[in-house]
């Protein structure tokens, strides 16, 4: 069967860009076909400035809301990162076979280290070495698909490599992975900013919609959207990035099959099309937000999902990286 793997991590409150370039297939699709994990990736959390409260409450949150968006703990494994030691314990394997020039070439670390350099902040090491973290947390579970947004197509590539290389030097040890985007919507970009990916710490959140946010908060975010200048309704990713980005958005919402460029025809005006976005996005939410409310109302049975999952997905990755350790010379414990 099929193992697929994905995570997200607690930096921020979920938003319509993590729901549509990745959760919404997990639910829809990914749990029923496949022996499928998901993951609360808590230690890539740790590679910014942060607080330890608010990681721990993002955290919750997150399970809360993968759940809320209908993950079944019945037919797939839910589970906290660093519940499962496997992770870091593969991780250095990896670095043992990762070089730091493929570290310094990943597009997120340049972007993230320049932010944090620009703001006077000090790089930590470990925002360098998060890309063979999140290998560990692929190749632990002989993983065939990583269903993700764009932005992670270059993190899953490095995966590869490093599992190709690994199997090379020390014999077929892992499975290599290959990365899943959607069809519409695997880039959802900031309504403020249509050249930025839209991301759960963006800009104070006037161009972020949070998973959670009041219909009223996502219909004043949504009709504030930058649109480009021009009147007519097109798509066009290059020239009308802020248009083409709510098109898609709103073809996400009507679902399969939807494209974009038909959708901009039915549109005479940016005023219909947003209020159609508005509509859209907050039917989209509406059971989700619902579901979050009652599961927030009984965290012994989201602690108890977790504890599960954990179970379930150590259960996995010990003899994976078990034997890892022994392939790569380390002498077995006995
Ligand atoms: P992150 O928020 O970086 O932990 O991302 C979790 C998942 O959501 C990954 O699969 C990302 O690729 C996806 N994702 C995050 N932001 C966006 C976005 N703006 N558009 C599409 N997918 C996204
Ligand atoms: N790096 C991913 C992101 O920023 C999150 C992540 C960590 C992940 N480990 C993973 C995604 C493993 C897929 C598989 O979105």
């Amino acid at each position: 069967m099929t193992r697929i793997f994905s995570g997200v991590k607690p930096t921020g409150h979920l938003t319509l860009g993590n729901y549509l370039g990745a959760v919404r297939r997990w639910v829809e699709v990914d749990q029923y076909r496949a022996d499928a994990l998901f993951s609360v990736v808590d230690l890539h959390a740790l590679t910014v400035e942060h607080d330890p409260g608010r990681v721990r409450r993002l955290s919750r949150q997150a399970a809360s809301l993968l759940l809320a968006a209908g993950l079944d703990p019945e037919r797939c494994t839910l589970f906290v990162q660093s519940h499962v030691d496997e992770h870091a314990r593969l991780s250095y394997l990896l670095e043992c076979t990762a070089t730091d020039g493929e570290m310094r070439r990943m597009i997120q670390y340049k972007e993230k280290a320049a932010q944090e350099r620009a703001r006077g902040g000090s790089v930590r090491l470990s925002l360098l070495t998060y890309p063979v973290l999140m290998a560990a947390d692929i190749l632990a579970y002989d993983t065939d698909e990583v269903p993700v947004g764009d932005d992670q197509a270059q993190h899953v590539e490095l995966t590869r490599d490093l599992a190709v290389r690994f199997n090379q030097r020390y014999g077929h040890t892992f499975t290599v992975p290959k990365a899943t985007h959607p069809g519409v919507a695997a880039r959802v970009m900031d309504l403020q900013d249509p050249a930025s990916k839209m991301g759960k710490s963006g800009d104070g959140g006037a161009g972020v919609v949070f998973l959670l946010d009041e219909p009223d908060v996502v219909r004043r975010k949504v009709m504030r959207a930058v649109t480009d200048s021009g009147v007519d309704v097109v798509y066009d990713r290059e020239e009308r990035p802020g248009l083409a980005n709510l098109l898609e958005v709103l073809a996400a919402c009507r679902g399969d099959g939807c494209d974009p460029a038909e959708l901009a025809g039915g549109y005479s005006s940016y005023g219909d099309l947003k209020r159609d976005v508005v509509d859209g996005v907050v039917e989209l939410l509406r059971p989700l937000r619902k579901r979050h409310a009652e599961l927030v109302a009984d965290p012994a049975f989201v602690d108890g999902v977790l504890r599960d999952g954990a179970a379930r997905a150590r259960a996995v990755a010990r003899p994976v990286v078990d034997r890892a350790y022994q392939a790569v010379g380390l002498l077995p414990a006995g």
